[in-house]
């Protein structure tokens, strides 16, 4: 059995040569398969004597055995290997950010908010709020709209369900409210203006469910509606930044104002754009007036004494003309790619003095 150890060193030789789990199965096949050169080996051990055959099998056996532990060996080697390029192939860098860095913007809402109270708060006047969730007295009853009034059905309010008592709260449908709240706790004179939220039953491109107001309230026992007119003139040419805006105060009606007034300014949609400017169209931004005698007593505030005006603007509205936005309604959509575009910079805060916009 001279060829054994030349089969064993060929087997031995093939099983350290193989560089893939394939060539170590071919390399196994070749010394150990049925027609392998081992097995090959094996079936000679019939013809011999006892003796010889004991031996030559004790022989064989333990080259097979050698020769399969290598294979063993080798097998282990190389699927470690696998595994250790696989893992590095298909690696993964948890120190990675989870998204593509996306820098912060303010909301155009926001952004106009804080304009608006900037230039009001430079002609003196403080900030004042209410809640959202408002009841009939405050939102309607004591601004001079009794129950059966019809401006009821003009807000297209959101009433919530009947309590124990019979009343129903609601969401308020203007800031207007917040008048009623401040005059009621607050002394003449009184000038501030209240930005919050609002909400109607309403929707298309210049009306959202949901959108933005500030109010406005002076009470003093001389404003008048020259007062008015000046203070808002002065508002919107300092607001839109720009030299000639074209403004309309238009006779109007409103049940807590007498007179009353609402302010369009001039504008036109061209190519997907809202631009101001003379000529094209109107778009209302807000309503105002002198304040009815019927509120001012229903806050225990002598008309024969006190008078003043209030108003109360659209913030969507106007952040539409400043800023060229087309339809209201992608305030509320949530886009990141219209952030990006009509966004602003966390750090530039508007002031009067400073700019209101970079
Ligand atoms: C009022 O809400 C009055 N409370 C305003 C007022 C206050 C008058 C004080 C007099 C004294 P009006 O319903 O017109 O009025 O709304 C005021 C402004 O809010 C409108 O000019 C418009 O700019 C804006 N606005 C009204 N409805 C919507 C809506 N659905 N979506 C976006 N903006 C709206
Ligand atoms: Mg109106």
């Amino acid at each position: 059995m001279e060829e054994l150890e030349t089969i064993r060193a060929r087997a031995l030789e093939a099983v350290a040569a193989a560089a893939s789990l394939e060539a170590l199965e071919a390399a196994r096949v070749a010394a150990l398969g049925k027609k392998g050169s081992i097995s090959g080996l094996m079936g000679r051990l019939g013809a011999m004597g006892p003796e010889e055959r004991k031996a030559a099998g004790a022989l064989l056996n333990a080259v097979k055995d050698e020769v399969a532990a290598a294979i063993a060996a080798a097998k282990a080697g190389l699927e470690a290997k696998a595994l250790d390029e696989r893992l590095a192939r298909e690696r993964v860098d948890v120190t990675l950010p989870v998204r593509p860095a996306r820098q912060g913007r303010i909301h155009p809402i926001a952004q106009v908010m804080d304009e608006i109270t900037a230039i009001f708060a430079q002609m003196g006047f403080a900030v004042a709020e209410g809640p959202d969730i408002e009841d009939d007295f405050h939102n309607f009853t004591a601004l001079n709209i009794p129950a059966e009034h019809p401006a009821r059905q003009m807000h297209d309010t959101f009433y919530f369900g009947e309590r124990a008592d019979g009343g129903r709260h609601l969401l308020r449908t203007h800031t207007s409210p917040v008048q009623i709240r401040t005059m009621l706790s607050q002394q003449p004179p009184i000038r501030i203006i209240a930005p919050g939220r609002t909400y109607r039953c309403d929707s298309d491109m210049t009306h959202t469910p949901m959108f933005h107001q500030v109010e406005g309230l002076v009470i003093d026992e001389h404003t008048h509606m020259g007062h008015l007119k000046g203070c808002l003139t002065e508002f919107v040419r300092t607001f839109f930044e720009v030299d000639e805006v074209p403004v309309r105060f238009r006779p109007s009606f409103f049940p807590f104002t007498e007179p009353s007034a609402e302010v369009d300014i001039g504008c036109s949609r061209e190519g997907g754009e809202l631009k101001i400017g003379p000529g094209k169209g109107w778009l209302e931004i807000l309503g105002c007036g002198m304040v009815h005698p019927n509120v001012l007593r229903a806050c225990g505030i002598d008309p024969d004494r006190y008078q003043g005006f209030a108003f109360g603007m659209g913030v969507e509205r106007v952040a539409m003309l400043k800023y060229g936005i087309p339809d209201l309604r992608t305030f509320f959509e949530s886009d990141l790619r219209w952030l990006e575009h009509y966004g602003f910079l966390p750090f530039d805060l508007p002031t009067v003095t400073g700019g209101l916009t970079r």
